[in-house]
């Protein structure tokens, strides 16, 4: 009867799985092609082992833009700080083409803007989620003067308002990875993972300080972390605890 249970939650989960993280403000209609060495990443939100991610993934897409370049981002969502999860800005490159020997694969500049930090999620937390993202990018494009700064401190980034700011239009195309480490003893207490909008919104604790780590990614509950998209926070506890 409970696997039956499950078995709804899984389908539910099912249609609503997107290829940016949970609670990501961007949704995507195309899958990128994200293989870390020669795991390729699927399905979107794979739990992928941390030593897997030391590189650069090399990325194809199944889509470009005829503009010709485009930006491409990876971020951590998951980031505790300040008893809530806010974005870490991993990887942000601008001038990304197509390779010239294949119409597919992504060819990203050596030294972009922020390079390519590995997901470190810390220690004892939830998984992280790390999405990757391509948009088209403007004629003129500059980093706005206001983002400079989260190139160098990475955390507290905000997507949403660099693509706004930036002016980058609808996304290409996008897929994540998630991340865990449960190898070392917490030192910390971790807020509860993003609340999407099917769960309630105001379910952040209190108690919790900023976080001790310079650290990104996060996960939770194990896979239980997609049970938190689409289904009520009462009925997530419910599984968790069985699952446990
Ligand atoms: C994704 O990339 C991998 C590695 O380059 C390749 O083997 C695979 O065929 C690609 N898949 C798609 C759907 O393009
Ligand atoms: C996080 O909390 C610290 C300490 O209370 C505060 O100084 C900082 O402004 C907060 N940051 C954000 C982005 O809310
Ligand atoms: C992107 O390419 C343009 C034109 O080639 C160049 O002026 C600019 O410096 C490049 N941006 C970066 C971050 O390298
Ligand atoms: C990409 O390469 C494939 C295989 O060589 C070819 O069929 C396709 O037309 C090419 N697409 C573009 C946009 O050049
Ligand atoms: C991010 O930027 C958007 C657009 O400017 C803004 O509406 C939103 O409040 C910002 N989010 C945070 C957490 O600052
Ligand atoms: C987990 O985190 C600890 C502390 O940061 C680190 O030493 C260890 O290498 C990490 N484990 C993995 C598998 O990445
Ligand atoms: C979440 O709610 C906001 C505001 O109601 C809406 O714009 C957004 O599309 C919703 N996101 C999802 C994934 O349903």
């Amino acid at each position: 009867m409970f696997a039956q249970a499950l078995l709804g939650l899984l389908a539910v989960v099912e249609l609503v799985r997107a290829d940016t993280g949970p609670g990501f403000p961007f949704q995507v209609a195309q899958s990128l092609n994200v293989s870390f060495g020669s795991n390729n990443v699927s399905p979107a939100g794979e739990l992928i082992p941390r030593p897997e991610t030391a590189d650069p993934p090399s990325i194809s897409t199944p889509i470009f833009t005829s503009a010709g370049r485009a930006v491409l981002f990876m971020v951590d969502s998951d980031v505790p700080r300040n008893g809530t999860r806010v974005q870490l800005l991993h990887w942000l490159a601008s001038n990304v083409t197509l390779s010239p020997t294949d119409n597919r694969t992504l060819s990203v500049p050596g030294t972009p803007e922020a390079a390519y930090r590995q997901p470190s999620p810390p220690v004892g937390d939830t998984s992280h989620a790390y999405t990757f993202i391509l948009f088209p990018q403007p004629e003129g494009f500059s980093i706005p003067s206001q983002f400079q700064d989260v190139l160098e401190s990475r955390v507290f980034f905000n997507i949403s308002g660099f693509v706004q700011a930036a002016g980058l239009g609808d996304a290409l195309a996008g897929n994540y990875i998630r991340v865990q480490n449960l190898t070392g003893s917490a030192t910390t207490t971790f807020p509860p993972p993003r609340a999407t909008n099917a769960t309630t919104s105001g379910a952040v604790p209190s108690a919790t300080g900023p976080a001790q780590f310079p650290g990104e990614a996060v996960g939770g509950f194990g896979g239980g972390r997609a049970f938190w998209v689409g289904v009520g926070a009462a009925v997530v506890a419910g599984v968790a605890a069985v699952a446990l």
